[in-house]
């Protein structure tokens, strides 16, 4: 791995025990508050999908909106919320999912998405699946021309990428 990448990766913090005994919760924070690992994840992301011809970034509440929009401007592409319960004010479609410390419900709008768009999903990190999984699924509704899958993290040992059970491309920046 590039030794820019590398840097970014060790600067990850794991705090044991939250939100729940048991958990280790991957802390992006001590990440993303340094301005050259910032540089560097989001340099790294537009190479990558920059000629995909990505239309719209979907992000995932709430995480997955940090870099998601950061995203959608470097790619001269529109955004997208995909929000938990309660906060998206029109027409939604909705799934319920399980994730690695509970259960939820994910939103999107209804006139969200089209027929002539690509889809860049993000979130900050695929655990189990269950988050992603039903984004994907929210995304199946619109007939979307290609969806490409990102996250900055993903725990391999959850096995979440089988979950998610989808043709489509899933990439992650660093795995642990
Ligand atoms: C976290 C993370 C992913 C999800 C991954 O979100 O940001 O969205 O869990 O877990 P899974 O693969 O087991 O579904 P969380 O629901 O904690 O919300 P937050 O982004 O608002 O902190
Ligand atoms: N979301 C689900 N599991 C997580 C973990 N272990 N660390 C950070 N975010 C998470």
């Amino acid at each position: 791995m590039d030794v820019k990448l590398q840097e970014a990766k060790n600067s990850i913090r794991d705090i044991v025990d939250f939100p729940k005994e048991g958990i280790v919760f991957k802390d992006i924070t001590t990440m993303l508050k340094d301005q050259k690992h910032l540089n560097t994840l989001v340099e790294s992301l537009y190479e990558q999908y920059k000629n995909r011809g990505i239309t719209k970034v979907v992000g995932l509440e709430s995480r997955g909106f940090i870099l998601g929009t950061v995203l959608a401007y470097k790619l001269g592409a529109g955004f997208v919320p995909v929000r938990k319960p309660g906060k998206l004010p029109a027409p939604t479609y909705s799934e319920k999912y399980s994730l690695e410390y509970g259960e939820d419900e994910m939103f999107i709008h209804q006139d969200a998405l089209n027929s002539e768009d690509v889809i860049l999903v993000h979130d900050d990190l695929l655990a189990t699946g269950g988050t992603a999984k039903a984004s994907i699924n929210l995304i199946s509704k619109f007939n979307v021309k290609d969806v490409y899958i990102n996250f900055l993290v993903e725990l391999d040992f959850l096995n979440g990428r089988e979950k998610l059970d989808t043709h489509y491309q899933v990439d992650s920046l660093f795995h642990f």
